[in-house]
Formats: C-alpha cells, structure tokens, sequence
C-alpha cells in the first residue's frame, strides 16, 4: 500500500519514516509529488489543519494520505503559539527565531508549563479515516539546551525526564514524543489497511 506524508519537512519525515518502520507500507513524500497544490493551513485548531492537508492531499494525489499538525502551547502566554507555532516570530521567521522569542516573553515568568499537542490525520480520497492527538506535558527553560531535534527542542523539557527533547537521542525521542503519540495511535488502523492490501 502506497503512503503519502503530507509534508515537504525532512525532520518530520524522516521521525514518521522511523515510526511507520516494519509496516508493510511505500511511503512517499511530497517532493514525490510536485505537482500537488499547497495546502494553506488556514484553520484555527491542529485538528483542523491537520484534516485540511490529509484530504485535500489524498484527494489531489489519488491515494492516501498521512497529515499531522502540532502546536505549542504555553500556559504563562495564554496558550500562544499554540496552533501558529510555526510562524510565532513572523512570516518567514526561522526556529531560531520562535524559540528566542518564547524566552524574552517569558524571562521573568515562574510559571514555564507547556504542552506540545499533535494532531494525526490519515485520510483516503474519498474521505477521512481516522484522526487520532498526541499530547505531552513540559516546561519551558530558561536556556537553549542540547543540540539535538528541530523547532523548539532545545527550549521544551519533557516531564519525568529532566531533559529537552534536544537532549534526547532522536530514538528516544520518536519514542514519547507528543508527535509518536499521534502517530502510534494512527498505527493500528495503518497496519490494518496494509494487511488488506
Ligand atoms: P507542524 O505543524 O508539525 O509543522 O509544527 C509547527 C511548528 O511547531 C514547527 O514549525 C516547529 O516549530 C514546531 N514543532 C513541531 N513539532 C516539533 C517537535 O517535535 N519539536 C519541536 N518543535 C516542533
């Protein structure tokens, strides 16, 4: 069964590859499908966005379709990001960017409690199939820690682990994170479409 990531990100890609490993699945990505319309990512909930890609992109490709969408959401900025977690700093901002700003705003904050949230879609191009949310609870530090990951990593400590995902080897990390929850939830109704396959 062939499997389009709805994504042209590298970093999230190749966590969902490392996921989705061992499922009897061809999985492709957009670069493999230049083609296809942009999707504009114009609703106000992950759910939304994360539905809005799955479909408009298993209807334009022909096949189905594997979406996810994740926000930040900072309890001391009133949930901000949250679902615009992605251009926090401005349009054509870098990650760099994001997690500097989520510091200055909250330098003389106490309360650092965030959550990272992640909505998964998988959808066919008749229709949706399955959406499933992957949630994590954590903090905000007052510092850039560790080296490892992409957007805001280096600032988000993980609860119980005293580390920010930065810190954490990439297969730790696609262990627990907020984005392996999403998905392992996906992995059953995914395995169960390869097998009828
Ligand atoms: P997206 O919806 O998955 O594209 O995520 C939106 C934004 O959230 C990204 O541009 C990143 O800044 C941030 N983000 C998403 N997933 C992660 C993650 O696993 N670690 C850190 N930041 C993330």
């Amino acid at each position: 069964m062939k499997l389009l990531i709805a994504t042209h990100n590298r970093d999230k890609l190749s966590e969902i590859r490392a996921l989705l490993a061992g499922i009897k699945l061809e999985i492709l990505s957009l670069d493999e499908y230049p083609e296809l319309p942009e999707v504009v990512e114009d609703r106000d909930t992950i759910e939304g966005n994360a539905a809005k890609k799955a479909l408009e992109t298993a209807i334009h490709s022909g096949i189905c379709c594997l979406a996810d969408d994740t926000g930040l959401f900072i309890d001391a900025l009133g949930g901000a990001p949250g679902v615009y977690a992605a251009r926090f700093a401005g349009e054509s901002c870098t990650y760099r960017d994001n997690r500097l700003k989520a510091l200055d705003l909250l330098k003389d904050k106490a309360d650092r409690k965030a959550l990272f949230k992640t909505a998964a879609v998988l959808a066919a191009p008749d229709g949706i199939i399955a959406i499933r949310q992957g949630v994590v609870t954590g903090k905000i530090t007052t510092q850039e820690l560790g080296d490892q990951g992409f957007g805001y990593d280096s600032i988000f400590e993980l609860d119980g682990t005293g580390k920010t995902y930065a810190q954490m080897d990439a297969e730790i990390k696609n262990e627990i994170s907020h984005r392996a929850l999403a998905l392992k939830a996906i992995l059953p109704i995914l395995k169960t479409l390869a097998q009828l396959d």
